[in-house]
């Protein structure tokens, strides 16, 4: 009787019509599914100067956090992008957070300039210096990480074929937060309305304080 009710129900959750494929051999999609399943994805709006003192602002969604201690973040570029050769030469850069209020900004500085023009002016952003690295944050976001490179890894397949893409590491050596964003001591992800990256091209969501639930942890 229980091995007849275990079998139905391996049935049911196996019964899914499921669409599958092997990347390696395409998708069968009009569009690769992969950046919408890994989703929503942070924005990392990343400042970064080169050793000539070129000022660039960009947008990586192939972002995230990887240690408390110390803390570390860190992004992806697809190719060998100025962002990710700027950190190579001055060993630093600013992390800054997208918000609703900036998206139009945020997009205006994903677009190719020439080396020595600061998306900065291009998108009407405001540069403050850092105050540990020698890296502007941009004024008008709500939190920025001054960050210090700590490794530049050039990522591979599993048959250890070497990817055009570079994750770039550093860690967060100092903290801006609007204290407009701090209640009771604690930082309200949702009230900054931090949009964060989608699917296809043009898809994005908004964070919003009403979407938070709370399920704690069992450890
Ligand atoms: C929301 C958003 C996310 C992006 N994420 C990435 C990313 O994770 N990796 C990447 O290489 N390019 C990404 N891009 C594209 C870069 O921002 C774009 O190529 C930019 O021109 C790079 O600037 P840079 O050469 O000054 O570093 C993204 C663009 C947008 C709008």
């Amino acid at each position: 009787m229980l091995w007849i009710a275990s079998s139905l129900s391996l049935l049911s959750v196996t019964a899914k019509d499921l669409h599958f494929y092997e990347p390696k051999n395409g998708r069968g999609l009009k569009h690769d599914p992969f950046n919408a399943i890994i989703a929503p994805r942070p924005i990392g709006w990343i400042s970064s100067r080169d050793g000539k003192g070129n000022i660039t602002l960009a947008p990586y969604s192939f972002i995230n956090g990887f240690c408390y201690h110390p803390p570390i973040i860190g992004f992806s570029s697809t190719s060998w992008k100025d962002t990710v050769a700027n950190v190579q030469q001055s060993g630093e850069f600013v992390w800054n957070l997208a918000t609703t209020d900036l998206a139009k900004q945020m997009n205006a500085t994903a677009a190719h300039v020439a080396h020595d023009v600061s998306e900065f002016k291009v998108a009407g952003l405001t540069a403050v210096p850092g105050k540990v690295v020698n890296v502007p944050r941009v004024a008008e976001s709500p939190v920025s990480f001054e960050c210090k490179l700590t490794q530049i890894i050039q990522l591979q397949g599993a048959n250890g074929e070497k990817a055009q893409a570079w994750l770039t590491l550093g860690e967060v050596v100092a903290v801006h937060i609007d204290k407009a964003m701090i209640r009771d001591g604690v930082y309200q992800t949702g009230l900054a309305r931090p949009i964060v990256r989608a699917g296809r091209r043009g898809d994005y969501f908004e964070i919003k304080p009403e979407n938070m639930f709370e399920m704690v942890r069992p450890d």
